[in-house]
């Protein structure tokens, strides 16, 4: 198998940390070195975007530079055309633990709201391509809210789903009071936010906030099977779909109804959606071309 490997050497550090992502998929950098991150394209089309957490000694804790990487690596998988959806994943012991308390503790009122601190892990959320989230061990404050920033999570049976910064004088600051409310609705949210008690993947499936649980080893290739599958539909068509399911957490009925509407409209003006309805009257497998 071929490996891109543009600089060899300092892709070294990140390719003898988890040896097994060689064999798994093509290693994948544009514009340098990932000192956090592991980032590749994987599935048997290399059609899906594929980044790993890699601080284990943190348990994944999301410092100020893993941030930055992630938003790298989403941009270069926004714009490759190949790319057809993203993985989000840890290890199997922590998706990640939250944000970095040891980064945090010393940070001053004036320098969190005079440097927008936290502002870039938005980037997460406006990626237009699907992204996964494949969640195995602690997904807890930052953790919680980087998975729930994603389009749709999947859990491993060991996963476990919070949101403590009430314990440690704070509280979520990327989403988690909003977006697990969302998910999840007003009581549980309120439980886990004022109480700071996790939910394990059982309780996180019942609730909403997954759609899917698998034994810990087979969650990430099963996340990627669902990378493939999303990005074998046109990328075109896709973007629409998520901007509209989005909009249901942005807007009124009303409004939302018809923004889907004109997407809807608009999916006529593409060749995909016309190859798709030929391709079913035809009786064969539509070959989307993403235009
Ligand atoms: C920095 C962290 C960390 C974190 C774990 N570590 N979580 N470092 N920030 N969020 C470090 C520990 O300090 C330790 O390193 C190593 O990871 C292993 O952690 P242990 O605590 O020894 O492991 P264990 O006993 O198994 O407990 C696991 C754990 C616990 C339950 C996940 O680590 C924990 O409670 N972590 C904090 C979880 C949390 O409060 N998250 C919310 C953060 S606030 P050393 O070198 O010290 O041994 C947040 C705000 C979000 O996310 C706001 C917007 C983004």
């Amino acid at each position: 198998m071929a490996f891109i490997c543009r600089n060899a050497a300092l892709l070294l550090k990140p390719c003898r940390a988890a040896p097994a992502l060689l064999s798994a998929g093509r290693l994948y950098s544009s514009g340098g070195q990932y000192e956090y991150i592991l980032v590749e394209k994987r599935g048997e089309k290399n059609n899906v975007g594929f980044i790993q957490l890699n601080r284990p000694k943190a348990l994944n804790a999301l410092c100020d530079g893993l941030m930055k990487e992630v938003g790298r690596a989403l941009d270069d998988f926004e714009v490759d055309a190949d790319v057809g959806a993203i993985v989000i994943t840890g290890s199997d012991r922590a998706f990640a633990a939250g944000a970095d308390i040891k980064e945090m503790q010393n940070r001053t009122f004036q320098e969190c709201y005079g440097g927008n601190f936290l502002a870039h892990w938005n980037r997460v959320s406006t990626v237009r391509k699907p992204v996964i989230a494949a969640v195995n061990g602690f997904a807890l404050g930052g953790g919680c809210e980087l998975a729930m920033m994603c389009d749709i999570i999947y859990a491993g049976e060991k996963a476990q789903f919070g949101q403590p910064e009430i314990l440690l004088g704070t509280i979520p600051g990327a989403g988690g009071t909003q977006r697990l409310t969302r998910a999840v609705g007003k009581s549980l949210a309120m439980e886990m936010v004022l109480t700071g008690d996790r939910i394990n993947a059982q309780e996180a499936k019942q609730s909403g906030l997954v759609s899917k649980v698998y034994p810990v080893d087979q969650l990430v290739s099963e996340a990627v099977k669902c990378g493939e599958k999303i990005a074998s539909n046109s990328k075109l068509v896709s973007a629409m779909a998520k901007e509209a399911v989005n909009a249901a957490f942005e807007l009124t009925l009303a409004e939302g109804n018809r923004l889907e509407k004109r997407l809807f409209h608009a999916t006529f003006a593409t060749d995909d959606r016309k190859e798709g309805m030929t391709a079913f009257v035809e009786k064969r497998k539509a070959s989307f071309q993403d235009n």
